[in-house]
């Protein structure tokens, strides 16, 4: 058996030190005696210099999806390194003007926007509104009369395309999809006539996404191409291409990189005819490897093919194996190392289903025992920010680390938290 330290699965900082895991100058295993398990650890220097990648691979703008994983600490960090930032509700909204984060850096979206989360986006003066249908357009319309500086508003196209390598789930831009207009039937060019047409509206683009954990990027090349097509024939200011870049999971994956990506993009919607900039909202790829969650292992009971390890969190603090049927890669804290191999390990949670398994018959190199850290990997998007309260269990504390400093950017939830919504003493 190979082990091996799986680097690519790691924070930038991460290291297997002579006592274990560390990130960020910092063993793993004295946060967790200090903020307490399960904890989530976010590496500041990964999350900065995947910035640095993104605004290098879209230098006309970049914003980041905050629905990848929200609170202020990481708003303002991204701001600081001059990304926008996209917002999907009103509650994502706050977050970000909460974080001092100016209004004018912020795109609002979503499939469905209420009224009022359109009045807040224009009072406060957000710089774009990606409309969605024309339902939407009507509701932004009654409120024209709140618009004095006339919003920037694009349109999300659907460009039917089928054939994305991701979990069904996750894909946007298939001719079924909720999201945005159809590009082939003429109501994409309908709904941005009909914006034009808006006196106190004004046109600035045309938005895509197609889907997200993409590493094939065919897909998207083709997209691209067809939204850049449409955005040269109506005269679009830029075109938005969305996120959806995929990031590695396993052990043997290579998931392309930022570049990759910008350059296939700007390729792309040359050879659709757009010669305007093009902008993109990353989100996973900005913050998934840049996070790992620990776990202390509490019950071990012995199976005739496996040994099951239950851990202190679960399905609660990150849905996605229960979702999207996603599988990692245990690490152990105080012995770092990875092999493919398949092995006696299987990985369970704390919530009641059976789903709530992060890994199965997997090798665990280092003989895990009771009270083991455990980290998990690739943690850092649509985890926390998905996470529910299902079977009461509070969601953990988020710290950010550098430099041999730690500080606490989420505090946990407990038990007085739950108790606050609920209205019957
Ligand atoms: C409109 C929009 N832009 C960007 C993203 C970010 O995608 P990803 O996290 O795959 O980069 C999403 C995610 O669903 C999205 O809906």
């Amino acid at each position: 058996m190979t082990s091996t330290f799986p680097a690519h699965l790691l924070p930038a900082t991460a290291r297997a030190a002579r006592d274990g895991l560390e990130i960020g100058g910092l063993p793993v295993a004295d946060l967790v005696t200090s903020f307490g398990s399960p904890l989530i650890v976010y590496d500041e220097k990964h999350l900065r210099a995947r910035c640095g990648e993104i605004r290098s691979a879209f230098p006309d703008g970049a914003s980041y999806a905050s629905k990848a994983f929200r609170c202020r600490g990481i708003a303002q960090l991204v701001h600081e390194e001059g990304l926008g930032l996209d917002v999907a509700s009103g509650g994502e909204l706050a977050i970000a003007l909460a974080a001092g984060v100016p209004p004018e850096r912020l795109t609002l979206h979503g499939n469905n926007k209420s009224l009022s989360e359109l009045h807040a986006a224009l009072t406060v003066g957000v710089g774009r509104i990606v409309v969605d249908s024309d339902d939407e357009l009507n509701r932004l319309e009654t409120l024209a009369h709140e618009m004095t500086t006339g919003p920037r508003v694009l349109v999300r196209v659907n460009p039917s395309v089928a054939a994305v390598d991701t979990h069904r789930s996750i894909r946007t831009g298939h001719e079924a999809s909720k999201f945005g207009v159809a590009l082939e039937d003429g109501r994409a060019e309908a709904l941005v006539c009909r914006v034009r047409q808006s006196r106190r509206m004004r046109f600035g683009g045309v938005h895509i996404h197609i889907g997200s954990q993409m590493t094939d990027l065919a897909p998207l090349r083709q997209a691209i191409g067809s939204a850049a097509s449409f955005a040269s024939s109506v005269d679009a200011e830029e075109l938005i291409v969305g996120g959806g870049l995929g990031v590695s999971h396993g052990l043997n994956d290579n998931a392309p990189d930022i570049a990759t990506w910008g350059a296939l993009a700007r390729q792309s919607a040359e050879d659709g005819g757009f010669r305007g900039p093009v902008l993109a909202e990353p989100g996973r790829v900005l913050t998934a490897t840049a996070a790992v969650t620990l776990y202390t292992i509490g019950t071990i009971k012995r199976r005739a093919t496996t040994t099951l390890l239950a851990v202190d969190g679960g399905i609660s603090d990150n849905p996605r194996p229960a979702l999207y049927q996603s599988v990692y890669h245990p690490l152990l804290v105080r012995h770092p190392y990875a092999t493919a191999d398949i092995g006696d390990y299987t990985v369970v949670g704390k919530n009641c289903e059976s789903s709530d398994t992060f890994a199965r018959d997997v090798d665990i190199p280092g003989n895990p025992q009771l009270g083991d850290v455990l980290c998990l990997p690739v943690t850092g998007a649509y985890t926390y920010a998905m996470a529910s309260h299902y079977n009461g269990l509070g969601r953990p504390a988020v710290v950010l680390v550098r430099d041999g400093a730690a500080r606490p950017i989420l505090r946990r939830e407990t038990v007085e938290d739950l108790l606050r919504v609920d209205l019957v003493s």
